[in-house]
């Protein structure tokens, strides 16, 4: 079995790493810390893991991460890094759901995050927590990068574009949706439900940290020079996030060769459904699911390609996609632990 240990496990990607991993057939989760809740039931903070999760959250400081052999980070940014280097030393690996090693370029991370970067001569050893872009390296890293919930649609939904050269890179544009669970679970004016519920907006227009993360990873799809607005909102629904993606197409290619590109670059991930072309996928169809669906789309025949992608922000966008990590890391079948059917209605 493997040996867990969640960093942050009263947050909103700590307790769907709980609900993930309770019922993971090779995972026994053998520490969860809180700052603030030490000693107390998880089950008794979340009777949603009754009968499921026995133990209790434990203080940073009391928890003996060094005898797990993986520490999920769910946790804001700075924490992971700060801890990293003590866990490489026991042996422990390590998978970061906040940003600390997603951005190679310590300049770019500290211009957009404000803080030092502590362990610098991490970043460039840390694998892309992507897997269908990035699965050998992941397989083989003890530090994982987990992507960010936006820079997750973004990525897939762009790839098969930028890789065959069939659109203008230096014009993507952005229009994403996030549901309020985004925030986190910590308290904000703009996340209580008479702020957001009944509203919508959006945010981070003239700048969001996503938008650093993505692009470094999109220009590595292409050798033109990327160019990507991104505009984030907020929708007053709890999961769910809804990208829709525009490109300016530079060659000729029927739909029927667009689509058939994008279904056979996902044939082998499973947890990317390619819809059929034109179709609008829904935010519902993932919620509490790991499955990421996209569709194409191509207004009036004419040079704009559109993809719409749906994901469940708190599972392929944060704590799923980190349990597919930690399955390849291990050498399990990725999809172990994730089969789960969106929940409906
Ligand atoms: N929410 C999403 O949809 C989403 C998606 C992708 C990525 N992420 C990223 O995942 C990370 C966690 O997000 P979240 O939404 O779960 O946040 P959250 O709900 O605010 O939870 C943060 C957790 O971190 C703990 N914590 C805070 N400061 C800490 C510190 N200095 N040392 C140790 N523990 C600390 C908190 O517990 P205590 O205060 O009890 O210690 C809490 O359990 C963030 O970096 C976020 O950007 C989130």
């Amino acid at each position: 079995m493997i040996k867990v240990g969640i960093v942050g496990g009263t947050g909103y990607t700590g307790v769907e790493l709980l609900r993930l991993l309770a019922v993971h057939p090779n995972v026994e989760l053998t520490a969860i810390t809180s700052r603030k809740e030490d000693g107390l039931p998880v089950a008794d903070m979340f009777p949603s893991l009754r009968g499921r999760v026995n133990i209790a959250f434990s203080s940073p400081d009391k928890a003996d991460l060094t005898k797990c052999d993986v520490v999920f980070f769910a946790t804001p940014h700075g924490v992971a890094m700060a801890q990293a280097p003590e866990l490489f030393k026991a042996g422990v690996k390590v998978i970061d759901l906040a940003a600390d090693f997603r951005i190679k370029d310590k300049v770019v991370f500290e211009k957009w995050y404000k803080i030092d970067h502590t362990c610098p001569e991490l970043l460039e050893e840390a694998a892309y927590g992507l897997a269908e872009l990035n699965r050998d390296n992941i397989k083989n890293a003890r530090l994982v990068a987990n992507p960010g919930c936006y820079p997750t649609t973004m990525q897939l939904g762009y790839y098969p574009l930028l890789k065959n050269a069939l659109v203008d890179a230096g014009s993507l544009i952005a229009d994403c949706k996030s549901g309020v669970s985004g925030a986190g679970r910590k308290a904000e004016i703009g996340t209580l439900f008479s702020e957001s519920s009944d509203n919508f907006k959006a945010y981070g227009v003239a700048g969001h940290r996503h938008t650093p993360e993505t692009s470094a990873q999109l220009q590595k799809f292409t050798a033109d020079k990327v160019g990507l607005i991104f505009t984030p909102h907020l929708v007053p629904m709890i999961r769910g996030m809804h990208s829709t993606l525009y490109a300016r197409l530079t060659k000729d290619i029927s739909n029927e060769d667009l689509q058939k590109l994008f279904e056979d670059q996902y044939k082998d991930s499973a947890f990317v459904d390619v819809m059929p072309f034109g179709s609008h996928p829904e935010t519902r169809s993932t919620r509490g699911s790991n499955m990421l669906r996209l569709a194409l789309h191509r207004p009036d025949n004419g040079n704009t390609v559109i993809v719409l992608v749906v994901q469940d922000n708190l599972v392929k966008g944060a704590s799923g996609q980190a349990v597919q990590c930690m399955n390849l890391m291990f050498g399990l079948e990725e999809t172990t632990g994730l089969t789960q059917i969106a929940l409906l209605p």
